[in-house]
């Protein structure tokens, strides 16, 4: 055979380098052009074809090297003595010139080669295909919820890591651990929140959102149905002052101005999950400074050095922007407008509730024990509607079924009471963490807790109130009669997710 390279690359792990290397290359090729013809890849392929192949590909080239050098040891032992060695390239000599001629080319394609590879491969660890179902039973509530949330187009990687090199590295280094933990099943369930290391909404949530944003006030329907047999309907109009700007804007009012922008928050929750706030400080735009303490949860002054302080961000409202596990009653609430669900079907939302709440082990015994409750209830108490409208009672199942899938995740321990969201009060503290009128300086002054502070009530209800606007405001009605009760305590004291089953 005629010897084209230098003879020391002809021993057998040199050999098995190039070959290796060169069976990498090419099965990578087959895999990108077969996606590329396939589209949207599978997550196995990603990190076959850019991280593992590649590793090996590499692995390969440094064998040939190795063993070219070995191979020249061995000669030189042969001959009995160390040969100092020296390195000429004479562009004269036509085997240099093939030489030099295979090493640049080879150096070109594989440098062009790493290029691409290393693109991918960082495109495809950045991507949601990776971040969300190559584990997939840990990150699948977060992965299902988000595919139903207003962020769906936004990618894992653009909240939970942001630009930058260092951040990259960061969330690969923890990431490593992770894909120990997930391989080894050592992860918790459910996941703990917050975050500990979440990346600064700063450089995450305000490279989409400009701070300074006027957003007006936001309109938005609530529709409840009642747990009744008619499952009445009581749609709550709000108009909710969301407001924002900047004294540049010239606009600056609402929520956003108030809370994020004029001013500078800072408080101390005596929990992890962030949810028991007893003390909190403001800064406002003339440096004027403001402390309250919780009254009915106050930090003595000793054990204030106890914990961390965290300054007030978008985060502390917006917990949940996109990983959103509805409650049971807001997602029948839901099903029973979008007509998934039959309005006439008696006591659909009751009993639609109490097929969700059951304890379960996995979502297939879930989703069979959903049918089964609901078909039991209805022969139970409705049994004429369960021979007369089979149809309606299937959808009602299918619909319960949907909800239960896109919102309850048993294997992770996941549902809506796991993580409380921050925005509101209605099923958790939220806002009221503050303004539940118990924060309190040593002027007496407190934090707001008016119902108009945040929102007005345009409209309520399915009588009078429900017909027409008012643009100055409603007071608050609620729709059972329980007296003065939703003066007294907040309503998420009552309201649970679950409309108070009995
Ligand atoms: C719009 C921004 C955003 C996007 C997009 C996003 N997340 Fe999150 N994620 C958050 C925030 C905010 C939290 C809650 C932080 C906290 O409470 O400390 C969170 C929490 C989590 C948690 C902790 C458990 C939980 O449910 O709160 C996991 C796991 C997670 N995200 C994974 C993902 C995955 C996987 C994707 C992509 C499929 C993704 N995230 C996309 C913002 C985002
Ligand atoms: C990569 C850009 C991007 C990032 C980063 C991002 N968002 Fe968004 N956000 C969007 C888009 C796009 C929408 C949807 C706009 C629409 O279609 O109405 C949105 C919508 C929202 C909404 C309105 C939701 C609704 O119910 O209508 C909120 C609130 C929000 N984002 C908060 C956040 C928070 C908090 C973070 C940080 C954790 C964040 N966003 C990070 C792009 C982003
Ligand atoms: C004090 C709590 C609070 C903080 C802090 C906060 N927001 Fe909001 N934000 C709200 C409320 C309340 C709404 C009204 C929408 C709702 O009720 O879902 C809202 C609405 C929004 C909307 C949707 C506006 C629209 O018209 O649809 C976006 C986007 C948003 N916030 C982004 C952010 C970003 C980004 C930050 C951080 C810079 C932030 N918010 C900080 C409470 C807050
Ligand atoms: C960590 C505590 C804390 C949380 C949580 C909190 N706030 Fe506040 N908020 C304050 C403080 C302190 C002030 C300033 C005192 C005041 O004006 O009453 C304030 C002021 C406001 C104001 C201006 C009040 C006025 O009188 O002009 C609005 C509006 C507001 N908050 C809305 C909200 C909304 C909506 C939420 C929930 C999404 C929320 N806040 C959650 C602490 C908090
Ligand atoms: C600190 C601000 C704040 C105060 C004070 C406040 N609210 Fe709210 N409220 C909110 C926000 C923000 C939402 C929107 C939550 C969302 O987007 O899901 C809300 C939502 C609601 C809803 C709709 C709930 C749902 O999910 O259907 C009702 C009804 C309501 N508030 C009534 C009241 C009443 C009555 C009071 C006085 C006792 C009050 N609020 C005081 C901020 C506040
Ligand atoms: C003392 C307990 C209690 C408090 C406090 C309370 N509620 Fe209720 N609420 C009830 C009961 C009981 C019902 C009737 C059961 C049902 O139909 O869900 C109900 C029903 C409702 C409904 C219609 C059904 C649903 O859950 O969708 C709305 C809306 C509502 N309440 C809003 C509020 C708001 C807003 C507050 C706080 C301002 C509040 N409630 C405070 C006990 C309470």
């Amino acid at each position: 055979m005629l010897k084209k390279l230098p003879s020391s690359v002809y021993n057998p792990i040199s050999m098995f380098g190039a070959v290796a290397a060169i069976v990498n290359f090419v099965v990578i090729l087959a895999i990108v052009i077969f996606d590329v013809i396939m589209g949207d890849p599978a997550p196995y392929t990603g990190i076959i074809a850019f991280i593992i192949l590649p590793a090996m590909l590499v692995l390969g080239l440094v064998l040939i090297p190795i063993g070219m050098i070995l191979e020249r040891r061995r000669w030189a032992s042969d001959l009995g003595e160390i040969q100092p060695r020296s390195f000429y390239v004479d562009l004269g000599k036509a085997s240099h010139r093939r030489a030099t001629m295979v090493f640049s080319s080879v150096t070109i394609v594989f440098l062009l080669a790493t290029a691409i590879g290393s693109y991918k491969a960082y495109e495809f660890t950045e991507s949601v295909t990776f971040c969300g179902q190559v584990c997939h039973t840990v990150m699948e509530p977060e992965f299902v919820a988000y595919q139903h949330s207003p962020h769906a187009r936004v990618t894992c990687a653009e909240c939970h890591v942001g630009h930058g090199a260092d951040w990259y590295v960061r969330s690969k280094l923890s990431g490593a651990y992770q894909v120990y933990a997930a391989s080894f099943d050592l992860f918790p369930r459910p996941i703990p929140t917050p975050i500990e290391n979440l990346r600064p909404a700063r450089e995450t949530c305000e490279q989409c959102h400009w701070p300074d944003k006027f957003h007006g006030s936001l309109e938005k329907i609530y529709d409840h149905y009642m747990v009744d047999e008619e499952n009445s309907h009581w749609p709550i109009r709000l108009l909710i002052k969301t407001g924002g700007g900047s004294k540049n804007i010239g606009i600056a009012e609402g929520i956003h101005w108030h809370m994020n922008i004029a001013n500078e928050i800072d408080y101390i929750a005596t929990d992890e999950r962030r949810q028991e706030i007893g003390w909190v400080r403001i800064k406002d735009h003339e440096g004027k400074v403001r402390e309250y303490i919780n009254e009915e949860n106050p930090i003595e002054p000793e054990d204030m050095g106890k914990y961390a302080k965290r300054r007030m961000d978008c985060i502390d409202c917006h917990n949940r922007p996109t990983h959103i596990y509805q409650t049971p009653s807001k997602a029948m609430n839901r099903a029973l407008t979008a007509g998934w669900i039959d309005k006439s079907l008696p006591s659909a939302k009751r009993i639609g509730i109490e097929a969700l709440i059951g304890e379960f082990t996995t979502k297939d015994s879930a989703l069979t024990a959903i049918a089964g409750t609901i078909r039991s209830a209805y022969e139970e108490e409705y049994p004429d509607v369960i021979a007369e409208r089979k149809t309606d009672i299937d959808s009602l199942i299918a619909g319960v079924q949907k909800i239960y899938s896109q919102n309850f995740f048993p294997k992770m321990k996941v549902r809506w009471d796991v993580y409380p969201d921050n925005i509101g009060h209605f099923t958790s503290p939220g806002c009221y963490r503050c303004h539940n009128g118990a924060f309190i300086t040593e002027d007496g002054e407190t934090i707001s807790n008016d119902c108009s502070t945040c929102h007005i009530i345009l409209s309520q209800g399915n009588g009078e109130q429900g017909e027409m606007i008012a643009p100055g405001g409603l007071e608050f009605k609620h729709p059972v009669d329980i007296d003065e009760a939703w003066k007294e305590s907040a309503c998420s004291e009552c309201h649970d997710g679950t409309s108070q089953l009995q």
